[in-house]
Order: structure tokens, then C-alpha cells, then sequence
């Protein structure tokens, strides 16, 4: 089993998004994928109850049963572990992410987002497991490339030490409407940009962790 984290000390950067739409996306590619939903808030879990589908499976669990959910998912068979983690999430944030194969830390390619990433970066880096930026809710790419405000994010978080995702995941219309639907953009848009990059995120993770 895999586990893929989500991590981020500020709130609204698109771990649930993330989450959900790379949880789908997996499942759709035949992977038994649990999303275990640790946030209080429970965005995962609401998402779900608007979904026709059953796969993946979203689990809500405590942060204190964090471990023994994990267990149990790698005792099932569980390919994909998902873990959505709450803003702030203290020591079970920290534990998503030492027990994670991967731990993105989504963030905005905005000066507040990028001024608050420092106490991300340091939760994943105290675990020493692999971690990396991944830039969402981007102006999306023109032809000349990526957009400056992106670029400049990348600059700017270079010297954090932690990989920066390639991909780069634009602020795009489709992913509000999918998840209002409780369909990710792979179901709701299947051919369009965001449904693109989502697959190419996914791509990129399955490399890292090979
Ligand atoms: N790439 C994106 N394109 C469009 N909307 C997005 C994107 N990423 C996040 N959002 C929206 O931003 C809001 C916050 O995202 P969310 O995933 O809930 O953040 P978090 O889980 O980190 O608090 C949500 O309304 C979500 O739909
Ligand atoms: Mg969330």
C-alpha cells in the first residue's frame, strides 16, 4: 500500500481538492483507493455523501485513530491510502506525514500562501520523509508557459529545500462544478485541461514513489 499525505498548516490551499481528485483518479485506474479524512471538518466526507459512486472509499477517522486506520486499510488490500489532513492539523498532521510514501504540501502561488508555507515545510522536513510543494489554484498556463505569478512562486520557495512539484495545478471553473457534483474533474470533464493536469500530478506521483 501506498500512502499519499495531504499537508498544509493553512487552510483553503486544496489538500481536500487535491485529495479527492487525485483519490478518484487512482480509483478510476483500477487502484482500491480509501481517502481517510482526518479533518474535523469533514469536506471529504461531504463530498461524498453528494457522490453516486462508491469508489474510493472515504473513511472518516480521528486523528487519534489515524494509525489503526491506516492498519486496517493496509490489512484490507487497500492499493491507495489518501490521507486529508485538517489546517493545523498538529501531531496527527505530523504523523500523516511520517508515515506517508508522499506528502504534498499544496499552496497558492500568492505572497500569503508562500509567507505561511515555513511551518508546512518544517513538519515535513522534522519527519524526513518525501515530501514536495505542489503550486494549485494557479492563473492557468499561456502559450509562452506557465504563468509569471507561478514562476515566481517556484523562485521563491526554492530555498524551503523541498521539491517542487513540476505540475502545477490551475484555479479552474470545472473543479468547483465536479466537486459540487461530488464527481472529481476525471468524471465531470474527462477531456478537459483540469481533468489534464490532474492526470499529470497523478503520473508524477506514481514516479516519485517507484
Ligand atoms: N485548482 C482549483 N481550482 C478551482 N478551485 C479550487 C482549486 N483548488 C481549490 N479550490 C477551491 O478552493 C476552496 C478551498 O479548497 P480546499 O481543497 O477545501 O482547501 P483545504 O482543504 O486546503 O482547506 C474550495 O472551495 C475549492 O473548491
Ligand atoms: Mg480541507
Amino acid at each position: 500500500m501506498k500512502t499519499l499525505t495531504l499537508l498544509a498548516q493553512k487552510g483553503g490551499t486544496g489538500k481536500t481538492t487535491l485529495a479527492v481528485h487525485l483519490a478518484v483518479h487512482a480509483a478510476q485506474k483500477g487502484k482500491r483507493v480509501v481517502l481517510l479524512d482526518i479533518d474535523p471538518q469533514k469536506s471529504a466526507v461531504t463530498w461524498n455523501l453528494r457522490r453516486q459512486d462508491d469508489r474510493p472509499e472515504i473513511i472518516a477517522a480521528t486523528a487519534a485513530k489515524l494509525a489503526a486506520a491506516q492498519k486496517q486499510a493496509a490489512n484490507d488490500g487497500v492499493d491507495i491510502l489518501v490521507v486529508d489532513t485538517a489546517p493545523h492539523a498538529g501531531p496527527a498532521g505530523r504523523t500523516a506525514a511520517a508515515t506517508a510514501d508522499l506528502t504534498l504540501v499544496p499552496s497558492r502561488p500568492a505572497t500569503f500562501d508562500l509567507d505561511a508555507i515555513g511551518a508546512s515545510v518544517d513538519i515535513v522536513k522534522s519527519v524526513s520523509a518525501p515530501a514536495s510543494i505542489v503550486l494549485n489554484a494557479c492563473p492557468p498556463p499561456t502559450r509562452f508557459g506557465e504563468a509569471g505569478i507561478v514562476r515566481e512562486a517556484r523562485e521563491a520557495l526554492t530555498g524551503y529545500g523541498l521539491k517542487i512539484c513540476p505540475v502545477a495545478i490551475a484555479h479552474r471553473a470545472a473543479m468547483g462544478h465536479a466537486l459540487i457534483g461530488g464527481q472529481a474533474v476525471t468524471e465531470f470533464e474527462p477531456k478537459g485541461k483540469a481533468a489534464g493536469e490532474i492526470v499529470a500530478l497523478w503520473t508524477w506521483i506514481e514516479k516519485e514513489w517507484t
